[in-house]
């Protein structure tokens, strides 16, 4: 049950926190199955078994995609980190130092969204 793995009393949290840690969970546990997969795969013998395991492999990589897309629409903050380096070709770390030096909002800056109260 995913409340078990809450760090705060469930009634002290936010509806925003309550559904991002839900989204959250959820992407942890699918990408734990692409990597299972993915070694299960390298490590069996059998052709058949692992064209399969490389096929649920590729599933979770949907399932994972799908759910960081709805932490994108969901949270501000992830956001605009996802905006700054997703889909890029620079050097990542580049990419951080401008975004930190062209003083855009970004990488490790102050956002509107953190100040908003979301749906509390
Ligand atoms: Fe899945």
């Amino acid at each position: 049950m995913s409340s078990e793995s809450l760090h705060a009393p469930r009634e002290r949290l936010s509806k925003h926190a309550l559904r991002l840690h839900h989204a959250l969970v959820s992407l942890i546990e699918e990408l734990d199955a692409v990597d299972w997969y993915r070694q299960r795969a390298d490590d069996t013998e059998d052709e058949a078994l692992k064209g399969l395991l490389l096929h649920n492999m590729r599933e979770e990589m949907e399932h994972a995609s799908m759910l960081l897309e709805w932490i994108r629409r969901s949270d501000t903050d992830f956001a605009t980190h996802l905006k700054t380096y997703l889909f890029t070709e620079k050097p990542i770390l580049e990419i951080e130092s401008d975004a930190e030096g062209n003083g855009k909002p970004g990488a490790h800056g102050f956002t509107v969204g953190t100040l908003r109260d979301e749906n509390r």
